[in-house]
């Protein structure tokens, strides 16, 4: 089994940058300042004793540097390239009819490993449906489960109970704007490294839709899939298998059937203040 923090003496050159980065103190200068595990318990396995060392001497838990990309060789946008994104991202709510390319959305998911997590839980499960034969496999799904959620004592609110219907007839499809692909990001609480799981999942959606847009497809929050779990909590476990009670959100994904000629101004959106 690969060491969790290895040096390769020949490569390290003892500056101790990885040992003032470790955010927790796991590591500790040792003989002749080598770097050394010192106290495995604290070790987020965040991997910065990796990324740092300058001579790329760290491997960690068999991740060694020269499989790691370096970021001087990584082609970053720029300030203006970041607020430009930002400025023109837009939730779209009509799709094209044709399904996503499936590598591209492999692509994207395992891109999303980069998202952040407290703790570096990383206990996180991104549940795809990545066509419209799945999608429409999950709203038949999701359809019987309300009309089995509402019996004699149990009624669904008109907000929920008029779109079900329109949805099992067919007709317009509020829900899940008729997209092509979903993904669910949902948290597993049941692991006690977890500290941020609501935060941890709205991360990884936000992360995703700034991928999926960057590769040309277009996106939407699915607000309403946590509504209807307030309202029907087995809905997520009964369609998905995504666990009763744990935080999740989703994002509608395909290729856009519509095109924003401009950007929107919100200079108000937000107050800021300088404490
Ligand atoms: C957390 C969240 C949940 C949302 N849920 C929905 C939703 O269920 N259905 C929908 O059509 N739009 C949803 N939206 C999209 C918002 O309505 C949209 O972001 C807002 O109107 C601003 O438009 P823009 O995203 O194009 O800038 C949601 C957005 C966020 C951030």
């Amino acid at each position: 089994m690969a060491e969790l923090f290895d040096v390769d003496m020949t490569k390290c050159v003892k500056c101790g940058l990885c040992v003032e980065d470790c955010a927790f103190g796991a590591l500790k200068r040792g003989e002749s300042n080598v770097p050394e595990m010192a106290k495995e318990q604290s070790c987020m396995r965040c991997q910065h004793c990796l990324a740092i060392c300058p001579a790329g001497a760290i491997s960690f838990d068999g991740r060694k540097p020269e499989d790691c990309k370096s970021v001087k060789s990584l082609a970053l946008p720029t300030l203006e390239e970041a607020e430009n994104w930002l400025r023109s991202r837009r939730s779209v709510r009509k799709f094209a009819k044709d399904d996503v390319d499936r590598d591209l959305i492999a692509r994207l998911l395992s891109s999303l490993g980069n998202t952040p997590t407290g703790c570096n839980a990383r206990s996180l499960t991104f549940t795809c449906l990545p066509d419209r034969a799945s999608m429409e496999r999950f709203k038949h799904a999701f359809v019987g489960v309300l009309e089995a959620h509402r019996d004699g004592t149990r009624m669904l609110p008109r907000w929920l109970a008029i779109p079900a219907i329109k949805l099992r007839r067919g007709g317009s499809d509020i829900f899940f704007r008729n997209a092509p692909g979903m993904l669910v990001v949902s948290s597993d609480t049941s692991n006690p490294a977890v500290t941020t799981p609501v935060q941890d999942v709205t991360i990884a959606c936000t992360n995703f839709e700034l991928l999926a847009n960057a590769a040309g497809l277009a996106t939407c929050w699915c607000g309403f899939l946590n509504l209807v779990g307030r309202e029907v909590p087995e809905i997520l476990e009964r369609t998905l298998g995504v666990k009763q009670g744990a935080p999740f959100y989703a994002m509608l994904f395909g290729k856009p059937a519509v095109r924003y000629s401009r950007c929107v101004r919100r200079e108000n959106y937000a107050r800021i203040v300088y404490a």
